[in-house]
């Protein structure tokens, strides 16, 4: 999946809920050799930096029309697999706390919450939002 795909899932995903990524700083965090793209077909992608033994997830999307279907199940676990592959024993993650349908794929996925950063996302309009970290143990 090219860059440009990417960058246009991630801001179809993200539309009013998120940071968006332009193509070129996508393109910039792939040139780096601890940072790998997963791809489900050309309807998703996830960013994943492995620096033994842990995994961070960058980000994961699904393109909106093909959400709800079970593709973000399917790109989670060819996550959690590129992970131990590269020598990842943990996998982290953060999220928004509004965020239904990704709590819901990292709970469903036996993510354990972490901790808690209160106020971390600035949405437009003044409101923050706190971020709950994750972790996952691969060796599981
Ligand atoms: C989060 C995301 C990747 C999930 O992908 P998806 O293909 O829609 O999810 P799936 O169909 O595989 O469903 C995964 C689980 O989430 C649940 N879910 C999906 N959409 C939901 C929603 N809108 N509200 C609540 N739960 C939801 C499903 O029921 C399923 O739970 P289960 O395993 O207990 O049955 C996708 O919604 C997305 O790209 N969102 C925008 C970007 C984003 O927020 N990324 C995560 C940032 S941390």
């Amino acid at each position: 999946m090219t860059p440009a795909r990417m960058a246009a899932i991630h801001a179809a995903a993200f539309a009013g809920h998120g940071q968006i990524w332009a193509e070129a700083e996508i393109a910039a965090m792939l040139a780096k050799p601890l940072i790998h793209a997963v791809t489900l077909g050309q309807e998703g992608f996830a960013l994943l930096q492995i620096i033994p033994p842990e995994a961070e997830l960058l980000t994961i999307a699904i393109s909106p029309d093909a959400q709800g279907k079970g593709h973000g199940r399917a790109l989670m676990a060819s996550v959690m697999a590129q992970a131990r592959i590269g020598g990842g024993r943990r996998l982290f993650l953060e999220v928004a706390a509004d965020n239904q349908a990704a709590l819901a794929l990292y709970t469903s996925a036996q993510f354990i919450q972490t901790g808690k950063r209160r106020g971390y996302y600035q949405r437009t309009g003044g409101v923050a939002v706190d971020a709950i970290t994750f972790g996952c143990d691969l060796s599981a």
